[in-house]
């Protein structure tokens, strides 16, 4: 199964990530923990690239080919091989990304995002995304550490907001969205709640196989 979570920076991505790893791995299921970008060795490079770089202005497109790239990579080498072994995939961020950030963000062509996403996915599409969502307002109250994207406008972030808010209301079985305002224990309480329900969903008769996790 493979899952992602997607938002704005600093909307506790990794905070529900290793909340819901910790729960899963109690309860003895198989989960490879995993990120965009920097999920593979090429792509930690490309993360330096992209993050803290010192060549300064990166065009718009530039940007979204450096991004594909790395999920590229990260599909082939990470997340293809983990799913062919049945293991549960939670991906901070993935393919949504690209839309919200280069698409809604950057103001890129969409259509020619989503295109572009296929081939660097292969087709592979996360069954469960998370979309943690605040305002990049209260965002940016959370934590100093800024990266050259974090360091843009909040237009810019806002516009990554709406972005990611379309997606969800145009793939409502994918994509929940939960508040990220909430606590941190309300929050993961609400993702279990959701996953819970989403395997209980496939264990119904159609879907043969598969067990319910609480
Ligand atoms: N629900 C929450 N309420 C208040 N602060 C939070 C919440 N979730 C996370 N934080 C804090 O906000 C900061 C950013 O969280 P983090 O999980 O790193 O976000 P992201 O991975 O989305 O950038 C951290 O200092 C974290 O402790
Ligand atoms: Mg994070």
């Amino acid at each position: 199964m493979f899952i992602s979570f997607e938002g704005i920076d600093k909307v506790g991505k990794s905070t529900q990530i290793s909340l819901l790893v910790d729960y899963l791995e109690k309860r003895s299921y198989q989960v490879v923990q995993t990120c965009e970008p920097g999920g593979t060795r090429l792509g930690k490079e490309i993360e330096i690239i992209l993050l803290e770089s010192s060549v300064g202005q990166i065009s718009d497109t530039a940007e979204l080919f450096l991004y594909l790239a790395d999920r590229s990579e990260h599909v082939k080498k990470v997340i293809k091989p983990a799913l062919n072994k049945d293991k549960i995939v939670i991906s901070d961020r993935f393919a949504d990304a690209s839309i919200a950030y280069q698409g809604y963000g950057r103001r890129l062509n969409i259509h020619w995002i989503e295109k572009l996403n296929k081939r660097a996915t292969q087709g592979i599409s996360p069954e469960l995304t998370f979309l943690l969502d605040i305002d990049p307002e209260l965002a940016k109250k959370r934590g100093k550490e800024k990266d050259r994207i974090e360091n843009e406008e909040i237009a810019f972030h806002q516009r990554v907001r709406q972005g990611y808010l379309e997606i969800a209301h145009l793939y409502p079985n994918r994509v929940k969205t939960v508040n990220g305002q909430e606590s941190i224990e309300d929050i993961h309480l609400a993702i279990r709640r959701i996953l819970s329900e989403y395997l209980q969903a496939l264990s119904e008769p159609s879907h043969y196989g598969q067990h319910p996790l609480v």
